[in-house]
């Protein structure tokens, strides 16, 4: 089965095509260099962008994968959650697609686009995890813990109370004045060794699967405040250590404790922060230790991609759902 995906849930407008689980074309088109003027995104300038794109990023998309839509056998898109103004173009290019070709047609959880990336077959031959498998999805929107019982029978465990995880690293990132998006640049900072600040980690004793991390971003300005002058560049580098620490270590912490408290033996990472070389070492080593077996899919699977949509929506459409014409973008959708 080859279908196209359609993704445009927030800043990347991306389109893929998918056969079975192997990629044929992958293409996004980010809108980074129009948000970080703003220091995070405006959402209607992402909206303004996407219907710019979202014609390109299809056709080159269609083009790299050597199908026309003739070669198809369905259309899916990303229908929430995220901002309505962006997801609508995605959603309406797809629609327009499915309508003028009578291809069937879905419309996508993002989330659960997430949680199944891991499952897209590389060329490489990784192996991908078998279901059942305890999912971490750490982004810039959600963060919590997910029994992936199947592809369609997942459990959300726990959410964050507060901050999503990725959005803990774009406010700190912010706040210490080091650009936007605050994930790959405190990724890299942190990469250095050196001595490290302590910070709190909230929820760690407790024995749930919720997350906040709105103390963490508080503790570093005030850790900030409370310096003499700016931070120099051997304390700002001190901070970003400690500040990823604590995100890192309470993040491995509930879906390891998870997945042996449900005895379930596959950890899977996704959502932007699994791109994070922090969060990736320390998995491998929690799970080692614990006789888990870790899968964390390629960064580029991680973060935004058209993809896990279309993968997604191709499970869908196997199944023999369909979405009617009618469907409208949700701007929350829990799983
Ligand atoms: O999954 P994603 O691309 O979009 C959402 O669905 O939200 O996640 C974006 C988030 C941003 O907050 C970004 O700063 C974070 O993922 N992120 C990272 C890294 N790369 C992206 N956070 C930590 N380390 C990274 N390397
Ligand atoms: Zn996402």
């Amino acid at each position: 089965m080859i279908v196209l995906g359609i993704e445009s849930s927030c800043d990347e407008t991306a389109a893929a095509v998918i056969e079975d689980n192997r990629v044929r074309a992958d293409i996004i088109s980010s809108q980074i260099d129009v948000h970080k003027v703003y220091g995070g995104v405006v959402p209607e300038l992402a909206s303004r962008n996407h219907i710019v794109n979202i014609a390109p990023v299809i056709e080159t998309a269609l083009s790299e994968a050597q199908v026309t839509l003739k070669d198809l056998d369905g259309i899916v898109a990303t229908s929430g959650p995220g901002l309505l103004g962006s997801l609508v173009i995605g959603l309406q290019a797809a629609k327009t697609i499915a309508y003028t070709t009578g291809l069937p047609f879905v419309g996508v959880n993002h989330l659960r686009g997430h949680l199944l990336a891991a499952r897209i077959q590389d060329e490489d031959g990784t192996p991908v995890p078998e279901f059942p498998y305890m999912a971490l999805l750490a982004s810039g929107g959600h963060t919590g813990v997910y029994h992936v019982k199947n592809w369609n029978d997942i459990e959300c465990l726990g959410e964050t109370r507060d901050d999503a995880a990725g959005e803990a690293f774009d406010k700190v990132a912010k706040l210490l004045g080091l650009g936007y998006p605050g994930g790959p640049i405190i990724d890299r900072m942190a990469a250095i060794p050196g001595d490290e600040v302590s910070f709190p980690q909230a929820l760690r004793q407790k024995k749930s699967y919720e997350f906040s991390f709105s103390g963490v971003k508080t503790a570093v300005a005030q850790h900030v405040g409370h310096l003499e002058g700016k931070p120099t560049e051997d304390q700002m580098h001190a901070i970003v250590r400690g500040f990823q620490k604590s995100v890192v270590e309470i993040l491995v912490r509930k879906v390891v404790l998870a997945a042996r408290q449900k005895q379930v033996s596959r950890v899977v990472l996704a959502g932007g922060v699994a791109a994070n070389s922090g969060l990736r070492n320390h998995a491998m080593e929690i799970c080692g230790q614990n006789d888990l077996q870790l899968f964390a899919p390629p960064r580029k699977r991680c973060t935004d991609n058209a993809s896990m949509i279309a993968y997604a929506g191709l499970l869908s459409l196997s199944a023999g759902e369909r979405s009617g014409f009618d469907i409208s973008p949700k701007a929350n959708w829990p799983l």
